[in-house]
């Protein structure tokens, strides 16, 4: 749900001075979210890839933390303060890879790993720098303003990164032309190389091949964001490979070069550790903020104290009320909360209706926690929603309400998307819009990304807009429909827009593969359903007329053969549980959503109208899980046995009473169902795993794909005993754990694979893990404790101490001056 209009509004931003809260919706809502939720509820996991500071997916003698600050100066590098356009920091690196200035495999996997985050909210450009605020302060060092708002390059720009063997007098010019002087030019290299060193495979005549371990060399004597660039500079012993070494005979002793370009006054200054930081602040700010002059950058991000999120409008009861459900952020670093409440005023202004909103879980990010809210409540239709503060009672009993600078939190309600109508499958996407007063006919909006030829790491980004068409009318509202064939769901986002009024940027990732008919009338937790007027359906979108029952406010422990496994949250832009959904507004009921999930070893229910009775886990995002009891041992002993630890105390009881046979719906089991693959060529399923205490649990190797399976992540991994797959698209392998990987419920592994919808892939910080045939007992998943090294394989603690050693020599970040 936007604002009144289908642009997104830019108020408050592009002062360009100091720092203020912004007003919602923003410009900078996606770019916020991916900087402040690295980990928890919601969170994009942005920092998983830097952490710890010197961690590297792509495997040892790499830091990608490194490589991300080495991205942000080479793509900034070739700015040309003299020429229009300037360049800056504007992605076009992703199309210099081939041109000789940027060497090594970082420039290709950073921007890769950036693709992933990349849509028409957040530009590469602004991960680039973002990549650079995470890296600092990852890594232990202060935090670096961040401003959104770059713009990308569409095509290469011209060459001028500054190369080791480049004189001094040339890295003076080349500094000059980015808009830097002298004393710039050694902050800026100092500071990028306190991270990284030079790998001899890519600069062998400045680290010799085959004397450092993984052939790769420090700048210093750290892998932290520190001053020890500085301090071994001017008080020695130095090891920077850029000063000393066989640098000096091979005329690459590029430090050298630019740190006594002003006779070792600037070096000499960073050799205390305050002024160092103070200097990187600055001078690092500066360089992310090299961008064209018609670029207008926001305000510098600072998170928001109260943030909406996922909101959205519903039509139900067939048109009589609309659904207002979503989650509220609330910043929670300095102050606890005690309750939460969402209070609206109608379509005309009027009113302050309050709704209870309750905790749905907790994110944190470097500096900043937060906690979440999620709340639902149906609103009569005629008089709906047009804004909402958020009341905050915190646990001194004082309430504070916010109100979006004065604003009010908008919405608008001329044109809402109808998710549970909504479906994709087999990329036929169907979108069903309710559009207010049926005045303007809305169109659909899609965006997807197209790989790009030729190896450039990023993908384009390619809009649609299709006309939709008239179905019905339902109380004030008119419905309409339209498909369209998309190349795949993930990373795919829609819209739907009528006039100046817009409902935009859904995930049609997270839509399920079946559209759910208009619904005649809302669940209701505290009465049962009144029938609504019958109102004739269309061919495309019909009317369910079922009979209603009386739900309860209660967890229902078991239903049919299905018991309850405890409250789940949904995945991370996906629905936890993808494989089918069903919705049914007349009388939604456990047993009816048992019934329709039959086949399939999990169904959940969702707060308000999806499959739902009562608003019991905390509404928004949470599911109530149930697991299939009946369950062969044979076939799902793993399961059971580890999610069953998940299970409440006051639910275990429920695990006595005898599971009853349900009524399988035939259609249900026809199509294929999102499952846990079970075994893949030699592997079996062993459990779901967190990765290690800032490890990778399985760390040999890493396969991500965007066409990750369960059997192509096994196929990968053939020549270790384990295989894991993460987040849908990663894949890890190892012969051993690392310390810290505990089972989890499998439930927690909840994200669909990238190359398969019906399979689950881990989840973030979650491996789907598989052992190879005859190595595994899924028995000991019953043991919740620290699963350690020596459980699984004797040889563990060996390939522990092997990472343990890589990691202290980590990534080139040659500047190449
Ligand atoms: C370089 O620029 C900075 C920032 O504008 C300024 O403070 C400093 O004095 C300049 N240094 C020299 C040597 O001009
Ligand atoms: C600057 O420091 C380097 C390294 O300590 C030293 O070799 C060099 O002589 C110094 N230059 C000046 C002008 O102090
Ligand atoms: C796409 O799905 C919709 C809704 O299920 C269906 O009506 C339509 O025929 C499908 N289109 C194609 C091309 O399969
Ligand atoms: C980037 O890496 C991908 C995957 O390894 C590869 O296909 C592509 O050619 C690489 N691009 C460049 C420019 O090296
Ligand atoms: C594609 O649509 C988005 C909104 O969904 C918009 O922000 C973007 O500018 C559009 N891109 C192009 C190339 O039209
Ligand atoms: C109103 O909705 C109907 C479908 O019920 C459609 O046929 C008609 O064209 C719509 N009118 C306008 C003005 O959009
Ligand atoms: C739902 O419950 C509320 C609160 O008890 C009640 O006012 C409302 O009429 C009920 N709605 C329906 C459709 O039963
Ligand atoms: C496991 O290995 C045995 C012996 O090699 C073989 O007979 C069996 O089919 C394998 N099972 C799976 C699931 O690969
Ligand atoms: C797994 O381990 C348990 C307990 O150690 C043992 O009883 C069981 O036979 C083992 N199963 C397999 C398939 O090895």
């Amino acid at each position: 749900m936007k604002l009144s209009s289908s642009l997104l509004p830019y108020f408050g931003l592009f002062s360009g001075l100091g720092q203020a809260i912004p007003t919602w919706p923003s410009s900078i809502d996606e770019l916020e979210d991916v900087m402040f939720l690295d980990t928890g509820y919601k969170s994009r996991g942005f920092s998983s890839h830097i952490t710890p500071c010197e961690f590297s997916e792509f495997g040892a003698g790499r830091q990608t933390a490194a490589e991300w600050l080495r991205i942000g100066f080479h793509d900034m590098s070739t700015t040309n303060v003299f020429f229009t356009p300037h360049g800056g920091i504007d992605g076009s690196i992703a199309f210099e890879l081939g041109d000789g200035e940027n060497i090594g495999a970082g420039f290709n996997t950073s921007l890769t790993t950036y693709s992933g985050f990349f849509n028409s909210r957040l530009p590469i450009s602004d991960m680039i720098a973002l990549g650079v605020y995470a890296s600092v302060r990852g890594c232990g060092g202060p935090v670096v303003p961040m401003r959104g708002g770059r713009v990308d390059a569409t095509a290469a720009g011209p060459a001028g990164v500054p190369q080791p063997q480049n004189g001094q007098g040339i890295f003076k010019n080349q500094f000059t032309r980015m808009g830097f002087n002298v004393t710039d030019m050694i902050q800026m290299t100092a500071c990028g190389h306190t991270l990284g060193g030079v790998h001899a495979g890519d600069f062998n005549n400045i680290v010799t091949p085959g004397v450092s371990p993984n052939d790769f060399q420090l700048f210093d004597t750290t892998t932290s964001f520190d001053n020890d660039i500085a301090v071994q500079y001017i008080n020695g012993p130095n090891s920077d490979p850029l000063a000393v070494g066989p640098s000096v005979a091979s005329g690459r002793n590029s430090d050298f070069a630019v740190f006594t370009a002003d006779n070792n006054v600037t070096l000499k200054a960073m050799a205390n550790a305050a002024t160092f930081n103070s200097m990187c602040t600055s001078i690092l700010q500066r360089m992310i903020e090299t961008v064209d002059p018609a670029v207008v950058l926001s305000d510098v991000i600072q998170p928001y104290e109260v943030k909406p999120t996922s909101i959205q409008l519903t039509l139900i009861s067939g048109g009589a009320q609309i659904q207002f459900s979503g989650d509220i952020r609330v910043r929670t670093t300095t102050r606890s909360i005690s309750s939460v409440a969402v209070i609206y005023k109608d379509r005309n202004g009027v009113g302050s209706t309050s709704i209870a909103a309750s905790s749905s879980g907790t994110a944190n990010g470097f500096d900043d926690s937060f906690s979440f809210y999620g709340f639902s409540s149906n609103l009569p239709a005629d008089s709906s929603i047009s804004s909402f503060t958020v009341a905050v009672t915190y646990t001194t009993g004082a309430t504070q309400t916010y109100d979006n600078n004065g604003n009010g939190f908008p919405i608008q309600d001329s044109i809402i998307v109808q998710t549970p109508q909504s479906c994709q499958s087999n990329g036929n996407l169907t979108v069903i819009a309710a559009v207010r007063g049926n005045t303007t006919a809305p169109s659909l909006t899609v965006e997807q990304k197209v790989a790009r030829p030729s190896g450039t790491p990023i993908p384009s980004l390619v809009n649609a807009t299709v006309a939709m068409v008239g179905e019905a009318s339902f109380g004030p509202y008119t419905l309409y429909s339209t498909s369209y064939t998309i190349a795949s769901a993930a990373g795919t986002k829609y819209g739907v827009a009528s006039g100046s009024f817009a409902d935009t940027f859904k995930n049609a990732a997270d839509l399920g593969v079946t559209c759910a008919p208009f619904g005649s009338a809302a669940p209701n937790s505290t009465s049962s359903s009144s029938s609504m007027p019958s109102t004739t359906s269309s061919s495309s979108i019909s009317m369910s007329s079922s009979a209603t029952s009386t739900p309860t406010l209660a967890v229902k422990p078991t239903v049919g053969a299905y018991s309850f496994q405890g409250c789940y949250t949904e995945g991370t832009g996906v629905r936890a549980l993808t494989g089918a959904s069903f919705y049914d507004y007349t009388a939604m009921t456990l047993e009816m959503c048992s019934s329709n999930c039959a086949g399939f070893t999990y169904w959940g229910v969702e707060y308000g109208g999806e499959c739902s009775v009562a608003e019991y886990c905390g509404a928004g995002n949470r599911l109530e899980l149930y697991k299939l009891t009946s369950q062969g041992s044979s076939s799902s002993s793993a399961i059971s046995s580890s999610s069953s630890a998940s299970i409440p105390s006051s639910i275990l009881s429920t695990s006595s009473i005898p599971s009853t046979t349900s009524s399988v719906s035939s259609s249900a089991m026809a199509s294929p169902t999102l499952h846990i693959v079970k075994s893949a060529g030699l592997y079996n399923y062993m459990g779901c795993f967190t990765e290690g205490n800032g490890v990778r649990a399985l760390a040999a190797a890493s396969y991500p794909s965007d066409s990750d399976t369960v059997e192509a992540c096994v196929a990968a991994c053939s020549p270790y005993m384990y295989a894991g797959a993460e987040y849908g698209r990663e894949c890890y392998c190892a012969n051993s754990f690392s310390a810290g990987s505990v089972i989890v419920p499998d439930g927690d592994c909840s994200m669909t694979c990238a190359g398969n919808q019906y399979e689950y892939c881990g989840a973030g910080n979650r491996l789907s893990v598989y052992v190879r045939n005859g190595t595994g007992n899924s028995s000991w998943s019953h043991d919740r404790n620290l699963l350690r090294d020596t459980d699984l394989n004797p040889g563990g603690s060996q390939e522990r101490e092997t990472i343990s050693i890589s990691a202290a020599k980590q990534e080139d970040m040659v500047f190449e001056h």
